[in-house]
């Protein structure tokens, strides 16, 4: 990785639906902080980033009320309409800082349960790689395909031994993610992660196994469940 930095990018503009909350899911609380407080002090507390940048919405009433907003290691932003467009708001945002070959680490703000030796092992198992990678878990769950009926009828079984659940930390090189996002959103392509973007430019990234408590909160039952791993490490 030689003189690379790391910057750290955590997209905080999403407005969270589905948790059907009275503000979006990264401000909702476990211990009474912030999910958003949570993720941001468990990746910084690495030591690990030259610097932090954090896409918010435009209608963001919470962040001056956060512990990160009165972190001067964090920077923010203005966030996109779908997470690739806050994620490069946050790159162009970086763009006097960052050196084309620097890594970007791209993590949820809604995944606080990160475990700090998956974040290192990510970063050094991937520090001479050409293109870079995420967290991944393998799928350990039987998967059926399904009619979308009111009741979902099963049309199959899928193969599960090539299949792993794509996660955050997501890695890749200043330059290249920029590019690569840039393509993306220009070509009309889905990317719901960086690493699509990446794999649509024919780069394609390196899955490293890490913990499946590593959650994404979603649904309102997960706030418990992360309560509940963040209390066992
Ligand atoms: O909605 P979802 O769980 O896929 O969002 C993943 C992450 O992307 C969250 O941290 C969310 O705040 C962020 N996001 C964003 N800008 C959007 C949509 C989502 O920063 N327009």
């Amino acid at each position: 990785m030689s003189d690379s930095k790391l910057w750290l990018i955590v997209p905080a503009a999403g407005i969270g639906q589905r948790m059907r909350a009275e503000c979006p899911k990264q401000y909702l609380r476990i211990d009474n902080r912030f999910i958003l407080d949570i993720t941001l002090s468990r990746m910084l507390d690495s030591g690990l980033f030259a610097g932090c940048m954090v896409p918010l919405n435009s209608e963001d009433r919470w962040w001056p009320s956060s512990g990160a907003s009165k972190d001067d290691r964090i920077q923010t932003c203005n966030g996109g309409a779908e997470r690739a467009d806050s994620v490069l708001s946050a790159l162009t945002a970086l763009a006097a800082q960052a050196g084309a070959d620097d890594w970007v680490l791209v993590h949820d703000a809604a995944r606080p349960c990160v475990h700090p030796a998956d974040l290192a092992n990510l970063v050094s198992t991937l520090a001479t790689h050409p293109v870079g990678g995420l967290l991944a878990a393998p799928v350990a769950d039987t998967l059926k395909k399904a009619k979308p009926n009111a009741l979902p009828e099963v049309i199959g079984t899928v193969d599960r031994s090539q299949l792993w659940r794509a996660m955050t930390p997501q890695m890749f090189r200043y330059a290249k993610l920029v590019e690569a996002l840039r393509r993306a959103l220009n070509k009309g392509q889905s990317v719901t992660d960086e690493s699509s973007a990446m794999e649509f430019s024919g780069n394609m990234p390196v899955l490293v196994e890490g913990r499946s408590d590593n959650i994404k909160i979603t649904v309102p039952a997960d706030l418990d469940l992360a309560g509940f791993i963040l209390s066992r490490f």
